[in-house]
């Protein structure tokens, strides 16, 4: 018999047909108030789960007596209860790997924005104020030659460390757990105590993931050892930062500008006193938001999904402790 499973996010038609192969598929695909009690119904007889940008609590899991695992078509796994999800033996997958690159560009395109102020000045020019020739008033900064900051040496880390050091001729400064001797051979980079970085990056760029130990890593006291010329980059997770410290820090000029493409809360509300902010770039969360790579994330979270389901490991299992091997 099929196994049963509930998609709470649309996929193409070439990976809707291979779910339809294999399982018997619930889609749920809208999230609105409508969409979630659909997903509570068809919780009690789910075997798996595939989807994304759900928080999926123990309250909302409690309804899933035979659930055997979830695919999260993301890398980042802040929405799940790792340890409750363990203790159940449900086996929850991730999708790193194929979003690493995309992820980066994204860091970079935010670098080059909040630096050369790309928004600001194409907005001036689509509104019509682009009179004469623009002067200081207007000037950006350069990115090239700066010192690139890397918290969170993953693979994001390292992809975003590549472009900066190749790209950009950027001395790479980085802080992880611990120092990473292949990174420092590859991109000629140097570990640095957090205090440390963050006193000399003139980029600040968070890439880590969003655990109880990095939650609101980056606050008031951070944002002061910042230079005034720092511009800070977040394409991790809002919570990472205390957003009422980073909009203090950036009207008071302790830091330059804010690429910023994730949030405390998500979607920003249109209010937030960051959109007033002209030295602020915010993007929706659109990290691997490219048609190639989404796709890519979703056929990975089916491969995950669909192994587990048969009874084999995985390729990308999270909690490994939930693996009966
Ligand atoms: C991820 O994959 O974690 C992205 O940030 C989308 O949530």
């Amino acid at each position: 018999m099929k196994k049963q499973i509930v998609l709470y996010k649309k996929l193409s038609p070439l990976l809707m047909a291979r779910l339809h192969e294999h399982t018997d598929v619930t889609l749920i695909d809208n999230l609105d108030a409508d969409g979630l009690s659909r997903l509570r119904d068809a919780l009690p007889r789910a075997q798996g789960l595939l989807g994304a940008s759900l928080k999926l609590d123990a309250g909302l899991l409690d309804l899933a007596p035979n659930l055997e695992a979830i695919a999260s078509v993301s890398v980042g796994v802040d929405n799940y209860d790792i340890d409750y999800l363990t203790e159940r033996r449900i086996l929850l997958s991730n999708t790193p790997d194929v979003l690493t690159e995309t992820t980066a560009d994204t860091g970079f395109a935010l670098i080059l924005a909040t630096a050369r102020r790309v928004v600001e000045l194409a907005n001036l020019v689509r509104d019509g104020q682009w009179t004469r020739n623009i002067g200081p008033a207007h000037f950006g900064t350069d990115v090239h030659g700066k010192t690139l900051g890397i918290i969170g040496m993953g693979r994001i880390g390292e992809a975003l460390a590549q472009r900066g050091h190749f790209g950009f001729g950027m001395p790479v400064i980085y802080h992880s757990h611990s120092p990473k001797p292949a990174v420092e051979q590859r991109f000629d980079a140097q570990y640095r105590r957090l205090p440390d970085l963050l006193q000399q990056a003139d980029f600040v760029c968070l890439t880590l993931p969003l655990t109880a130990e990095t939650e609101g890593l980056i606050g008031a006291e951070q944002f002061a050892q910042m230079r005034p010329e720092a511009i800070f980059i977040n394409i991790s997770r809002g919570k990472v930062v205390n957003e009422t410290a980073l909009i203090q820090a950036l009207r008071d000029k302790q830091i330059r500008a804010a690429g910023l493409d994730v949030f405390e809360r998500e979607p920003l509300n249109a209010d937030s006193p960051l959109l007033q902010l002209n030295n602020v770039v915010a993007t929706p969360h659109m990290g691997s938001a490219t048609h190639e790579t989404r796709e890519a994330m979703a056929a990975c979270a089916v491969d995950n999904l669909l192994s587990a389901l048969a009874g084999e490991r995985p390729k990308n299992l999270v909690n490994v402790r939930a693996w009966k091997g």
